[in-house]
């Protein structure tokens, strides 16, 4: 086998389709060994398009069995295949194309095309997998209606599903029985789908604001029917939610989720028939913690939202692809943080929203910033690509979803909806580009701030990298006047490096939150444009601004970047008093984390730097005592008070440390947790107690905040003294009511306990979950990270009769755990890690590429790493990028990362 050709695709080379293709009729005779695929096209060439050029459809893994024009086979001369793509020249400017194909679903091990999972057949088409099912036009901006004939047997699939509504079902002659389903909405064969198996069905009955009636399906396997209950009501709220906050309606009468137990990413939003990894469908108290919950609801509104934005509005081509996930993931953040601030007072609805944008600031600054650092780095509309499944990326979404909300700031909620409404307004039903959607929210900015407009913010779609900005403040006491500076640096990053011209890239727009804090921490009123309020927005739009605020007596302390209103770094040289203050009194809750973790990044940081020098650690008072002042702070909610007392991730640490060296990190961070568990063990102890669920069990935030405070709780306390309080996660492991409990005696137990003891809970939390394979991965992940799991345990787990490479919620339980998030035993000394990295990383690339391709990320950072770590990390992407046979993902990953 050869590695596949690296062939790059530009983002200026966008050339129309030169036909049309209205409407599709797909006939399938479902086969796992061998599905025969019958699709009739009708053709229409562009006006303009000359008649001699080929219609060129691709196609991959597929057996050819005849083609027709206007109902007469072409015999084969009449037709080329190469490279994937079938041309049929010399056709009439109007015509219909009937393709017979085959495809072998039971051997399809990529889990893109048609595919089995379990007993049942699903598809992927997202983003060119549809090719795999058919010769087609497989790019987004050809939009078709699509008629679906499934023909099966009626023991191997009772239930023949397809996107929009069922036309007709009924027995066939041969004794298998068909089912017919038509989409009345044109969509691009990306949003294709189909389902056929034995699935049991959870509905409900809703109408529309417009009083239409709409039928709620959740499928999933038999035996699973108790746990899609929160999935079925997420899915409602969702409907709602959209029509209150957007004015948007579903524009089906039946919408159907579909879980799936094999399934490459998190889930697919697919017109109408949304398939899912069962991870984010299936829960109860029982097996689910309530992070799971929380994803459910959050993921199930995700794909609901993109029945709007992605589907009714779609993509032009796939760099467009931050139009569709940028703005969804935007809209899914909001539908979380109005769920969990929902029918609180004021001020618990900001600590409930501040909650959320620390969860999601957390995510952007562990998974985004790096990938942003790295060989990998592009903007959030790419440039360029050779494997668009390898730009589902933080990226893409997370970075993507920040570029909206800075447009939600600039313009605030109602400026904003005036520029969603009119983005349907001009676009509904059509394929377009970013640029498309920033016109519709610059018409709005215009009437808004007159003469004002977004030609600047639009850098964000080129520039990638993260900004850094530096404040200054001038305090004149005379004057009682504070002058704030502000200036921005975009230097080049990834591939940027590689063209001298643009080491430096233009300022971008960047919308910066401020506060200030007389010395005491209260807030300071600042006018700003004839406005005073304790939050000023100072738009950025050039390398360097300033802003003077008058009424200022002392020097005060900047409250900066509240609420993480741009992606960028800020430069401030605070004082660790300074930070203590905003950590106890900052009135913006998002700042006071934030401030919070600084003062711990600061000591992790300098404790790594005595770890490299064989010096002797310290936890210095300062922190201490911010930590015991947020635990013991009444005012403060459980949720917030646990993301508060979290330490920094090493991910986001290893950001600050340069270069890398992620044992000296996780040895400096486990030091402060420990000091920090010893020290306030009877504050830790009197949360742990004050903090107890009892009754039945609700996901909602409050008690879901209590039990994140009680597991943290227990685990610093464990840090602090294993021996003294491994008695308390014993009792606990045992006595739990719901996942979550058990997890975090678990993990505590695994982590820090000693003994039998841990062993035996080991085996008890399998042998009572051995049935459910969503508890399996939980089992598998919390060993693959735990703190004594080097690569010989890693190993031996992976020789356990559950484990399999084959299934991606199994394969990422363990060995991506163990190579994203167990940096000891990933940078061990002697680069066993690297070679156990390699090793898994080919063996997935036989079986699954897009799966792959993420595991192959793991050492895109080996540059910045310590020289001792660097070296094998560079030896193992050589050892493959040097193997034959590689998939085109995961060559497109390597090759970037040692260019
Ligand atoms: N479009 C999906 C989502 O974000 C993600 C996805 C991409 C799923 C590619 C499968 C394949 O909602
Ligand atoms: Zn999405």
């Amino acid at each position: 086998m050869r590695t596949e050709q690296a062939v790059t695709v530009a983002r200026g080379d966008y050339l129309p389709y030169p036909y049309a293709i209205p409407s599709i009729a797909l006939e399938f005779d479902l086969d796992p060994a061998r599905t025969r695929v019958l699709s009739r096209l009708s053709i229409e060439r562009q006006p303009g398009v000359p008649a001699d050029t080929p219609l060129a459809l691709k196609g991959e893994d597929l057996a050819l069995v005849s083609v027709a024009v206007d109902g007469s086979p072409i015999a084969e001369g009449g037709y080329t295949i190469s490279d994937g793509v079938l041309r049929l020249t010399g056709l009439p400017a109007a015509c219909e194309v009937e393709i017979v194909s085959d495809c072998r679903p039971a051997e399809n091990s990529t889990l893109m095309g048609l595919y089995v999972s379990g007993a049942s057949l699903f598809t992927q088409c997202e983003a060119e997998g549809f090719r795999r099912i058919t010769w087609f036009a497989d790019r987004p901006d050809v939009m078709s209606r699509y008629r679906v004939t499934l023909r099966g047997t009626r023991a191997d699939y009772p239930l023949l599903l397809s996107n929009g509504n069922l036309v007709d079902a009924g027995d066939l002659p041969d004794g298998r029985h068909q089912a017919v389903w038509e989409d009345p909405h044109p969509k691009p064969c990306y949003l294709f789908a189909l389902v056929a198996g034995n699935l049991t069905c959870r509905e409900l009955r809703t109408r529309t604001r417009s009083g239409r009636d709409v039928l709620l399906q959740v499928y999933s396997d038999p035996g699973s029917e108790s746990q899609t209950e929160w999935a079925l009501a997420s899915l409602e709220r969702s409907l709602r939610w959209d029509e209150d906050r957007f004015g948007l309606e579903l524009d089906l009468d039946r919408f159907m989720v579909v879980a799936a137990r094999d399934f490459n990413m998190g889930a697919m939003e697919n017109k109408g028939l949304n398939i899912f990894n069962a991870a984010y469908v299936l829960a109860d108290p029982d097996t689910a913690t309530d992070a799971n919950y929380l994803a459910i609801e959050a993921v199930i509104g995700h794909e609901y939202f993109h029945n709007w934005t992605g589907n009714r509005v779609t993509c032009r081509d796939w760099f467009q692809l931050s139009l569709k996930e940028g703005l969804t993931v935007f809209r899914d953040q909001e539908f979380t943080a109005d769920m969990m601030a929902r029918g609180q007072d004021a001020a618990a609805a900001a600590s409930a929203r501040a909650v959320k944008r620390i969860d999601d600031v957390a995510t952007l600054r562990a998974a985004q910033f790096p990938e942003d650092a790295g060989p990998m780095a592009h903007p959030i509309r790419p440039e360029s690509y050779q494997e668009i499944g390898n730009f589902y990326t933080a990226t893409v979404y997370e970075k993507g979803a920040e570029v909206i909300r800075m447009q939600h700031t600039l313009l605030g909620e109602a400026g904003f909806r005036a520029g969603m409404d009119e983005y349907f307004r001009r676009h509904d039903g059509q394929a377009v580009t970013c640029d498309d959607f920033v016109d519709a929210m610059e018409s709005v900015y215009r009437d808004l701030h007159p003469g004002r407009d977004l030609s600047v913010f639009r850098r964000w779609y080129q520039q990638a990298g993260t900004p850094r900005v530096s404040v200054t403040l001038d305090h004149d006491a005379a004057a009682q006047r504070c002058t704030v500076t502000l200036s921005q640096r975009n230097p080049a990053v990834g591939v940027e490096k590689q063209d001298a011209s643009a080491q430096e890239k233009p300022p971008l727009h960047i919308p910066f939150a401020l506060g200030l804090l007389d010395p005491q921490g209260r807030a300071l009123p600042l006018t700003l444009d004839g406005k005073t309020q304790e939050t000023v927005l100072l738009e950025l739009t050039t390398a360097s601004a300033q802003w003077t605020f008058e009424n200022i007596p002392a020097q005060p302390i900047p409250s900066l970047l509240r609420d993480f209103s741009a992606p960028v770094i800020v430069d401030y040289p605070w004082t660790d008093a300074a930070l203590a203050l905003l950590s106890a009194h900052d009135g913006n809750p998002f700042a006071r984390w934030e401030a919070g973790q600084e003062l711990a990044t600061r000591q992790i940081l300098a404790n790594a730097a005595r770890h490299q020098a064989g010096e002797p650690l310290a936890a210095d008072p300062t922190l201490v005592d911010a930590w015991r002042a947020t635990l013991r702070d009444p005012k403060l909610d459980a949720a917030y008070r646990a993301r508060a007392l979290m330490l920094p991730s090493e991910k986001t640490l290893a950001e600050r440390m340069q270069p890398i060296d992620p044992p000296a990190l996780a040895a400096a961070r486990d030091f402060l947790r420990a000091e920090l568990g010893r020290q306030l063990a009877q504050d830790w102890r009197a949360a742990y107690q004050d903090n107890q669920t009892e009754g039945a069990f609700s996901p909602a935030p409050g008690p879901a905040g209590r039990r994140a405070l009680k597991n943290l709780s227990l685990a610093y306390l464990m840090a602090g003294d294993a021996a003294a309080n491994q008695a308390l996660a014993e009792t606990q492991y045992r006595g739990a009511a719901n996942m979550t409990d058990r997890m975090g005696a678990l993990s505590a137990l695994v982590n820090e306990g000693s003994g039998d003891a841990v062993g035996q809970a080991i085996a008890d939390f399998h042998t009572r979950w051995q049935h459910d394979p969503l508890v399996i991965d939980k089992w598998f992940a919390l060993q693959a990270t735990a703190r004594g799991t080097d690569v010989a345990a890693a190993r031996a787990l992976m020789a356990h009769p559950a484990f399999t490479l084959r299934n991606p919620n199994r394969a990422r339980a363990l060995v991506f755990q163990f190579c994203l998030n167990n940096a000891r035993g990933l940078h061990a000394a002697d680069g066993a890690g690297y070679d156990f990295w390699a090793e898994q990383v080919l063996a997935l690339d036989a079986l699954n590429p897009e799966v792959a391709a993420r595991l192959a990320r793991a050492m895109d950072n080996w540059a910045r790493y310590a020289p001792a770590l660097r070296t094998g990390m560079q030896a193992a992407l050589g050892r493959v990028r040097a193997h034959a046979g590689l998939s085109r993902n995961v060559a497109e990953i390597v090759a970037k990362a040692l260019d």
